[in-house]
């Protein structure tokens, strides 16, 4: 009988709580625990600085909630912020940081858009991403600055989103990354709006499989 094992998955926000239910879905021999901060998010528009001593408290009650593995299911904290928490932790976590790689192997354009946070694109973690494997490549940063904080209220709309996406589209991207696991929650409306043209990436599968071999590995 393979052990049950318990899974934190921590974001700012709602979402994280997609990949939560991902993980539920995929995994169902194993329990999820899923915390946020909701009184603090969005982080997106926040420093690192700012960030840290918002998380740490959260992690520890995950940690102190049994979690034998921790998925940070927030590019924000993950692009900045991993250091640190492998530091203060001793369990495994699973970073989700934007599909640079992935989108620019896909790419036959050669033009990619990353829609992240401003901290996420801010983060020397994002900028080495993008010179390890987009160098030859053009890379849109479509203004999504105001999107989780929109999506949290179920106030983000179409004609916003597809406002945004377009200089992305009209430059010939092929690839939307979805690099802010709220944007999961806008998935297939961003499919919609441009079908056809690109196609959409974001991590789910990846962090599952990452998560099997991890729990495959743990003592
Ligand atoms: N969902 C998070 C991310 O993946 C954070 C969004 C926010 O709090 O602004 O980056």
């Amino acid at each position: 009988m393979p052990k049950n094992r318990i899974i934190g998955v921590f974001d700012s926000g709602i979402g994280g709580l997609s990949v939560a239910k991902a993980v539920e879905a995929a995994l169902p021999q194993h329990t999820v625990l899923f915390r946020n901060d909701a009184k603090n998010v969005p982080y997106g528009n926040r420093p690192p600085a700012e960030i840290l001593p918002l998380i740490l408290p959260i992690f520890q009650s995950l940690i102190d909630d049994g979690c034998d593995v921790i998925v940070v299911a927030c590019n924000t904290v993950s692009t900045t912020l991993i250091g640190p928490l492998r530091e203060s932790f001793g369990v495994p976590f699973i970073a989700m940081e934007p599909m640079v790689k992935p989108s620019a192997q896909l790419s036959t354009s050669k033009v990619i858009a990353i829609c992240a946070t401003p901290t996420t694109l801010a983060s020397r973690r994002y900028a080495e991403l993008k010179q390890q494997f987009a160098k030859d490549l053009t890379v849109i940063e479509p203004d999504c600055s105001e999107w989780s904080t929109l999506i949290e209220r179920s106030q983000l709309n179409h004609e916003t989103i597809a406002q945004q996406l377009a200089p992305a589209l009209a430059a010939g991207a092929d690839v939307i990354v979805l690099g802010c696991t709220h944007y999961h929650w806008i998935e297939n409306e961003i499919q919609d709006i441009v079908a056809g043209k690109a196609v959409v990436l974001q991590p789910e599968p990846a962090v599952i499989s990452q998560l099997i071999r991890v729990i495959a590995r743990l003592p």
